[in-house]
C-alpha cells in the first residue's frame, strides 16, 4: 500500500505493509542505482533484533553504522561519530543513507543526511509504531543538553518503507508509546476513528490487520498536514497536540525515563483539560480519556515527581514559546484543533487541575 506525501520541497511515497521490504526496495530501484554506496544507520537494539531479517530482505551491498540505542544516538557526540563514519567510508554526495530504526535513529540519520556535504539522500525504514509519525514529514534533529531537538533541519527523505514485520520485536512499553501518537492523530482529525481506538480492549496486542489499518490512518493524517504546511507555519502546529506539557515531563524525567509517547499521553490529558475552558470538550470526556489511558498502562504517576516550577522551565524552552507566553494546541471539539496562547499563570492552574484529577481517579 502506498501513501503519497507531497511537500513544497519534495514528493515521495510511504510504502506500508507486512514483509514488504524487498518488494518496496525493488520499486525504489532508481534511488539504489543512483547511489555510489549505501550506508545503513541503525541502533544496537534494532540491529540485534532485526539484522537477520533486514539482511535477508535487502540484497544490495551496504555498510552499517550501529549507534547507541534511544535518545543517546541524538547526541552531538554520536552525530560527530556518524559524520566521521561517513568520511571514513569515503561517502560522497551520491551516497544513500538508510535509517533503520525508531524515531531517534530516524531523526539523527535525517540530520546527518541533511548536513553531510550539505545534503545527501536518505530513506526512512521505521521500526517502531511511533515512527509512523516521525519518519514522515522531514523533521530531523539532534538534542542539545539544554533542550531536545534544538538543532535540526527540515529535510525530506526519498521514501519511507514501513515494513510492519519489524514491529514484532518491540517491547510493550514501546508499543504503548507509539500508540499515543496514533491516538493523537485521531484526536486532531476524526472522532469516529478515535472512538474505535478508545474501544480497543488492548492497544499492545492488535492483529496485523488492525495495526496496519490504524497506522495507515495515522500516516494519512500526517501526510495531509505536511502537504499543506511543510515547515510549521500553520496547520503543522496541530501535530504538537499534547507535546508542550509532554516534552516538559519527558525532559524532567530525563530522556529515556519516560518513553516519548508516554509523556505525550500525559500532555494530551493536560491539553484536554485546558481545552475544556475554550471549547466543547467537557470534563466527562477528559475523564473517560484519562481512564482509558490509565487502564492501558500509561504511567501518570510520573507527574507527581515534579513541581510545576520545574516543568515550567522546560515549557518555556519549547520552540513554540514566545516571550513567556506559551502557544498550545487545543481542541474546539474532537477532530478540530486550534492554537491559542496561554499565560503561565493559567498553565499553573491546569497543572493543579491535572494533579487533582489524577488523585480523584486514584493515581
Ligand atoms: N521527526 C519527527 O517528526 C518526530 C516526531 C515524533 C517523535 N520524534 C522523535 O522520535 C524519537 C522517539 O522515537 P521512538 O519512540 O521510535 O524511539 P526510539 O527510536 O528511541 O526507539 C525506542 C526504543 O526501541 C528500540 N527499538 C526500535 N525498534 C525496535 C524493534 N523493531 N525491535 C526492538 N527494539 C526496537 C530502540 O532501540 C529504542 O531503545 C524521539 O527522539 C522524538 O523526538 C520525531
Ligand atoms: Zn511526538
Amino acid at each position: 500500500m502506498k501513501i503519497p506525501v507531497h511537500t513544497a520541497s519534495h514528493s515521495y511515497e510511504v510504502i506500508i505493509g507486512n514483509r514488504i521490504l524487498k518488494d518496496a526496495f525493488s520499486s525504489l530501484k532508481k534511488h539504489i542505482e543512483e547511489a555510489d554506496r549505501i550506508i545503513v544507520f541503525t541502533d544496537e537494539n534494532v540491529w540485534q533484533a532485526q539484522h537477520a531479517y533486514f539482511q535477508e530482505q535487502f540484497p544490495e551491498p551496504f555498510e552499517v553504522f550501529v549507534m547507541p540505542a534511544g535518545e543517546t544516538c541524538k547526541s552531538f557526540d554520536n552525530y560527530f561519530a556518524a559524520q566521521t563514519f561517513l568520511l571514513e567510508k569515503k561517502s560522497t554526495r551520491k551516497t544513500l543513507l538508510i535509517a533503520l530504526g525508531g524515531g531517534a535513529v530516524g531523526d539523527l540519520t535525517g540530520f546527518a543526511a541533511a548536513t553531510y556535504m550539505r545534503g545527501i539522500p536518505y530513506i526512512q525504514v521505521p521500526t517502531t509504531i511511533l515512527a509512523h509519525d516521525s519518519a514522515v514529514g522531514g523533521k530531523t534533529a539532534i538534542n542539545h543538553p539544554q533542550g531536545k531537538n534544538m538543532v535540526g533541519a527540515f529535510y525530506q527523505p526519498q521514501a519511507v518503507v514501513y515494513d510492519t514485520e519489524f514491529l514484532s520485536s518491540l517491547s510493550e512499553k514501546e508499543m504503548r508509546s507509539g500508540m499515543a501518537e496514533v491516538i493523537k492523530h485521531a484526536l486532531i482529525s476524526n472522532e469516529k476513528w478515535l472512538m474505535e481506538l478508545l474501544d480497543l480492549s488492548s492497544i499492545t496486542k492488535l492483529s496485523d490487520h488492525q495495526l496496519a489499518s490504524h497506522l495507515k490512518s495515522g500516516i494519512e493524517v500526517k501526510a495531509k498536514i505536511v502537504t499543506e504546511d511543510e515547515t510549521e507555519q500553520s496547520v503543522r502546529k496541530y501535530l504538537n497536540f499534547g507535546h508542550t506539557y509532554g516534552h516538559a515531563i519527558e525532559a524532567a524525567a530525563g530522556y529515556g525515563g519516560l518513553a516519548h509517547g508516554e509523556a505525550v499521553m500525559i500532555g494530551m490529558v493536560y491539553a484536554l483539560l485546558l481545552s475544556e475552558r475554550y471549547s466543547q470538550i467537557n470534563r466527562e470526556f477528559t475523564k473517560s480519556f484519562l481512564q482509558f489511558a490509565i487502564e492501558k498502562g500509561y504511567p501518570f504517576e510520573g507527574v507527581f515527581n515534579y513541581s510545576f516550577d520545574q516543568l515550567k522551565d522546560y515549557m518555556l524552552k519549547d520552540k513554540k514559546a514566545e516571550y513567556g507566553v506559551l502557544n498550545f494546541v487545543l481542541l474546539s471539539k474532537i477532530g478540530e484543533p486550534f492554537v491559542r496562547s496561554i499565560e503561565l499563570s493559567e498553565c499553573k492552574e491546569i497543572d493543579l487541575e491535572l494533579r487533582e484529577l489524577l488523585q480523584e481517579v486514584g493515581k
